[in-house]
């Protein structure tokens, strides 16, 4: 039985950025009332950053990090809701930019979903024995698509990547759960996309991004402590024996309330919110690199991944460090 295990870690976010007194400017916002109700303070906006630009720079950094050469790579998976371009996909333009020519390169949309979708995707892969190297980044120009009218929403997005390598070994399956809720899609959607900076004036309110901000935050609240149990339940394993929780950065709040509901203590939910805000797909593996170069993360530390977002989509891995 073979599973991946994450050798190396990368990330990129753009220098340019904004902080609550530069959002007050835009909408009708406070610096206090985003640090309450969020934890943000400033969010990374690209400015000559791309997607596709960020993404390269991630996985670069994690090949670097877990000395894999490009060449060794079997798959370059992406996940991304705002690519460059329809065709060619984001993992395509990886895959030219650093010479990975043996990689299979695809995309994957989930949201904010979006980096365990794909993480849990890559196992797949290699525990059929289809791959041994895989690359798996989250990139996201959330900044594009956000309705920057709208403070409720506004507030919140920013732009980044960030990127894993994982490595073929010996061992058992490490367990993953996810969950598809099509029927709520509504209350976090963008219909369409034009290319645009975030400057740009856009008539077409299709390409803005709608959020029913309240509905998003219960479902995250009850449904993350929910896929963490589920995930557990197919272990032997009880929330007192992981060594951290790594969420998708939404909101502060939505994680002290996972916590709480989860009676386990808030140190083991590791935050980075206040310095990029959400970055969607690119804000696990950001996080995960963070604690990685820190030298947080030591051999034998038990991690569980957990991703919820727009779908409505919500799933949970688990992972032991190297
Ligand atoms: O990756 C998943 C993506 N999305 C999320 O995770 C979003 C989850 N939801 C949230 O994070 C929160 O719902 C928000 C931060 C978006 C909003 O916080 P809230 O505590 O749910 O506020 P609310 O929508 O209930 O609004 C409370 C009040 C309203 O005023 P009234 O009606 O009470 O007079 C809003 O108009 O706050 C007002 N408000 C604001 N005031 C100042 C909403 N946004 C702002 C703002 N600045 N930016």
């Amino acid at each position: 039985m073979m599973r991946g295990k994450i050798c190396g870690t990368g990330s990129y976010v753009p220098e340019h950025y904004l902080d609550n007194h530069d959002i007050a400017g835009i909408v009708e916002t406070s610096d206090e009332w985003i640090r309450e109700r969020t934890g943000i303070v400033r969010r990374h906006i690209a400015d000559n950053d791309t997607t596709v630009s960020m993404a390269i720079k991630a996985g670069q950094a994690a090949l670097e990090n877990g000395q894999v050469e490009a060449q060794e790579l079997d798959m370059i998976l992406v996940s991304t809701i705002t690519p460059n371009t329809i065709i060619p996909c984001t993992a395509c333009e990886v895959q030219k930019a650093i010479g990975a020519v043996r990689a299979t390169c695809f995309d994957l949309s989930a949201a904010c979903s979006g980096f365990v979708f794909a993480y849990n995707t890559a196992q797949a892969y290699i525990a059929a024995g289809i791959c041994k190297t895989v690359l798996v980044i989250g990139s996201e120009t959330l900044s594009t698509i956000v309705d920057w009218q709208d403070r409720g929403s506004c507030i919140l997005f920013g732009d980044g990547a960030g990127a894993a390598v994982l490595r073929a070994e010996e061992g058992e399956c490490y367990p993953w759960v996810t969950h598809s809720d099509g029927a709520k899609g509504e209350v976090l959607s963008c219909e369409s996309r034009n290319q645009r900076n975030w400057q740009e004036k856009e008539q077409d309110r299709k390409t803005y991004t709608y959020m029913d901000g309240q509905a998003v935050f219960k479902f995250a609240v009850k449904r993350v402590p929910e896929v963490v149990r589920e995930l557990l339940k197919k272990t032997e394993l009880s929330v007192d024996d992981i060594d951290w929780f790594v969420l998708h950065q939404a909101n502060q709040r939505i994680i002290e309330s996972i916590a709480r509901r989860m009676k386990t203590d808030i140190s083991k939910f590791p935050m980075n919110i206040a310095e990029y805000g959400n970055t969607s797909s690119a804000s696990i593996p950001i996080l995960l690199d963070e604690l990685n170069r820190k030298g947080l993360l030591g051999p034998g530390q038990k991690i569980v991944l957990a991703g919820y977002g727009a779908g409505l989509s919500w799933g949970a891995a688990l992972l032991e460090w190297a």
